[in-house]
Parts: structure tokens; sequence; C-alpha cells
């Protein structure tokens, strides 16, 4: 139940600021039968409005030149909307590569440009792409049949 009450205020923010056009709220993370064990949040990601908007100006100054401003690819190739994930994908193993960077590759450490809040609100706003990219699917899944 909490995590759907999360969800929905993570929804009401998303909408509130306009962050993808088509957004429906009728697309529910527990009724819509989606595995999402990409996005375990084992270090609490802030989902309201003004970090969102935070994490959405953050990503998309600092990140999205390599990972796309939808997180799908990009000069990195790696898709942070996706759930599968090299380094990880609980909150704390997206913090570690953010902060620390991830030696021998192009992905930096940020540890020293953004703050921990921003970090913070940055992974924020790679749930709401990942919830983004769902939807997608989900549609194209529907549109296909
Ligand atoms: C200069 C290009 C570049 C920038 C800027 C950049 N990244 Fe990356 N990022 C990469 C590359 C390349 C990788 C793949 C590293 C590897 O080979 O494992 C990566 C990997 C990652 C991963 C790990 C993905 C996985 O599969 O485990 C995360 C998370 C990530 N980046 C988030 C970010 C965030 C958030 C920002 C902005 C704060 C950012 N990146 C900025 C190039 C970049």
């Amino acid at each position: 139940m909490s995590t759907l009450r999360a969800w929905i205020a993570a929804t009401v923010a998303a909408v509130a600021l306009g962050l993808g056009a088509g957004w429906s709220p009728a697309v529910n993370a527990a009724d819509d039968g989606v595995d999402r064990h990409g996005m375990e949040n084992d270090m609490p990601v802030p989902s309201d409005e003004a970090s969102l908007e935070n994490g959405k100006d953050r990503y998309q100054a600092r990140c999205s030149y390599c990972h796309r401003p939808d997180g799908r690819g990009g000069s990195s190739s790696v898709c942070l909307a996706c759930q599968k994930y090299k380094w990880g994908s609980k909150s704390s193993s997206i913090y570690a590569t953010i902060a620390a960077g991830r030696p021998l590759t192009k992905m930096g450490a940020f540890a020293t440009s953004l703050s921990q809040e921003e970090i913070m609100n940055i992974i924020g706003y790679i749930r709401y792409l990942q919830e983004w990219k769902i939807k997608d699917d989900l549609a194209a899944a529907s549109t296909s049949k």
C-alpha cells in the first residue's frame, strides 16, 4: 500500500510537472502485472514534485548528452530507463555509480560536482524514466495485438 501511495504521489508530481505527455494514471504500478525488479529502492528515493523537478534539471544538464534525454541509450549505449543494469539498479548501486563513476569507462564520478541531494533527485528522475518506458512498452504491446 505504501508503495502504491508513493507511486501515486510520483505520478501526480509527474503530471503536475508535465514531464511526459500522455502519462496516464490509469496505468497502475500495483495491478499492471509488470515486473519492477530493477527498481528496488534500498535507499529511499524522493518522489515529491520539487525533487523530481530538480532531478530532471540536473539529469538533462549533466547526463542526457550521453544517456539521451529519455534515458534510453545515446553515446553511452546504456539504457537507464530499462531495468537491466550492469552495475546494479538498486538505488544504493545507482548512487555508487553516479558518485564514484565506473573506472576505465566514460562514466565519470560526480561526487564533487553534484550534492548528495542532487544525486538522490536524479535517481528519482531515473525511476520516473523507467515508469515512462514501462508505460510506452505496455502501449506498444497493446497496439501490436
Ligand atoms: C561522458 C558520457 C557520460 C555522462 C556525462 C554520464 N554517463 Fe553514465 N555512463 C556512461 C557510460 C559510457 C556508461 C557505461 C559504463 C560501463 O561500460 O560500464 C555509463 C554508465 C552509467 C550507469 C550504470 C549503468 C549500468 O548498466 O549499471 C549509470 C547508473 C549512469 N551511467 C548514470 C549516469 C548519470 C545519472 C549521469 C549524470 C549525472 C551520467 N551517467 C553521466 C557515460 C556517461
